[in-house]
């Protein structure tokens, strides 16, 4: 499994031959400026929630490749009026795509849309694959949740927010990798606006200090796992 940080919390992962992105937010990021949004190639779109910055280009890359959404009800809901095709879940849901067993898990957090509609209730996502298992938290608290993932799936990479302000920061995202009891964490939702910038070195020092690795990846950037 390959994943590529796209910036912000976009991510484009390549598993079993296909192209998956989460949480497209390229073209209103200054620091994502050298990715072009056109040039994405994707498979499935996985939304954890309908905030514009994890929704902005989704429609764009949807159009230009034919990708289907997987996302809750109610953001499937709204880009299949805009002619887009989904795959509608719900929290606690799982279902077997040709990639990979996806699960809709809990994520605390808020969901409307930049136009103040519903945008149903946040999540994240596990993704089961023959080549590796990870834990997409999607903006969300410090959640006690959180400890019934790992009674599920051993996960070999959380990806969690770390920025602050909107979802958890880094004292709490330690203890999130506790819970889920994982030690290699890919850290996201960070340095993009002003409220979000964490010094990367303590950062980093901080997860070191409980044993576990806290992967920081430049825009553009892959790591394997
Ligand atoms: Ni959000
Ligand atoms: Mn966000």
């Amino acid at each position: 499994m390959k994943i590529t940080f796209l910036g912000h919390a976009t991510l484009q992962i390549e598993v079993a031959g296909k192209h998956i992105i989460v949480d497209p937010f390229i073209t209103a990021n200054e620091l994502a400026k050298k990715i072009d949004v056109n040039s994405i190639k994707a498979d499935y779109i996985l939304i954890t929630h309908a905030h514009q910055d994890h929704i902005l280009d989704v429609e764009q890359i949807a159009k230009n490749t034919g990708a289907k959404v997987v996302s809750n009800f109610e953001i499937v809901t709204h880009f299949e009026a805009k002619s887009i095709k989904g795959h509608p879940m719900n929290h606690g849901g799982s279902w077997n795509f040709n990639f990979g067993k996806l699960t809709y898990v809990n994520a605390v957090h808020t969901s409307s849309f930049p136009d103040g509609s519903y945008g149903g209730n946040p999540g994240g996502f596990i993704l089961e694959t023959t080549e590796a298992n990870i834990y997409i938290a999607g903006d969300t608290a410090l959640t006690m949740d959180m400890k019934l993932i790992p009674l599920q799936c051993k996960i070999d990479l959380a990806i969690l927010p770390i920025g602050d302000n909107f979802t958890m920061g880094i004292d709490s995202a330690v203890l999130a990798a506790n819970f889920v009891e994982c030690d290699k964490i890919l850290g996201v939702h960070y340095d993009t606006f002003g409220y979000i910038k964490i010094n990367h070195q303590e950062a980093k020092e901080k997860f070191k200090k409980a044993n576990k690795e806290l992967i920081l990846l430049k825009v553009g950037a892959s790591l394997t796992i």
